[in-house]
């Protein structure tokens, strides 16, 4: 079982101008999160600046992605030097989104996710199966395959949350049932329990995501291995994240 302290992601992707960022700030800086989770929002790069400076303390800051090494001829990246010198706390890597979109390989995923943490950041990193490799029975060489290139380079999992993200249930309306999410929950679990040891796996946070609402976040918060959320289209309204937020209380 998870013994970390409740996580929850808003991943905000591609959405928001200006004014709309400004408004959707207004309205979570009234809602009232308990303070026992750990919540952190997700704007993109260039809205970035105006939401450390107008977020809330109670609402911690994340990038959706940085370059896999420092600054210099990476034309259109962002380094993560760049992205703690913001004060940016968090980064998302490893998206389904990028993976099928921009052919993110295993391997680069854990190449960035390293050097990320190694210059301050803590990761979210996103994992999950397509609905085929589910149905053909290989979701789990497939997970375990994501796991293993995180862990060919990164020992220490400290500062990183685990994100599992079926790719079926993202902007599906498609949510995981619970049973379904515990599943694999503690599968990840014990796949880091021999990893990483039984004390450590059980603090590294283990986070679910793929169409999470206010009406579903609380049976899904209540399993045993379920230990926070990565919202995404639901994250784009204040009072269904801040609901999402303290399903678990
Ligand atoms: O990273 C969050 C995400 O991919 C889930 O998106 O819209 O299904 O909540 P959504």
């Amino acid at each position: 079982r998870g013994t970390g302290q409740f996580f929850v992601g808003g991943n905000w992707k591609c959405n928001g101008t200006k004014q709309q960022v400004a408004q959707l700030l207004e309205q979570l800086n009234k809602g009232k999160v308990d303070s026992s989770i750990e919540v952190v929002i997700a704007p993109t790069f260039i809205h970035l600046p105006h939401v450390l400076d107008t977020a809330d303390s109670r609402f911690e800051v994340g990038a959706q992605n940085c370059w896999s090494s420092g600054t210099g001829a990476y034309t259109g990246e962002i380094s993560a030097e760049q992205l703690a010198d913001l004060g940016v706390k968090w980064v998302i890597l490893g998206h389904s989104e990028r993976r099928s979109l921009l052919k993110e390989s295993n391997e680069f995923v854990g190449e960035k996710t390293a050097y990320a943490l190694s210059h301050g950041l803590r990761v979210i990193a996103c994992i999950g199966e397509t609905l085929e490799q589910r149905e053909s029975g290989q979701m789990y060489n497939i997970l375990d395959a994501q796991l293993e290139a995180l862990a060919n380079q990164i020992s220490d999992f400290d500062n990183v949350v685990i994100a599992y993200e079926p790719v079926w249930a993202i902007g599906t309306g498609k949510v995981a049932t619970p049973d379904q999410a515990e599943e694999v929950h503690l599968h990840i679990r014990e796949w880091f329990t021999e990893r990483i040891g039984e004390k450590d796996a059980e603090a590294l946070r283990i986070v679910y995501g793929g169409s999470v609402n206010e009406k579903n976040a609380a049976e899904l918060a209540a399993k045993e291995d379920v230990d926070g959320f990565l919202v995404g289209g639901a994250s784009l309204k204040a009072d269904a994240f801040v609901t999402i937020c303290n399903a678990h209380t």
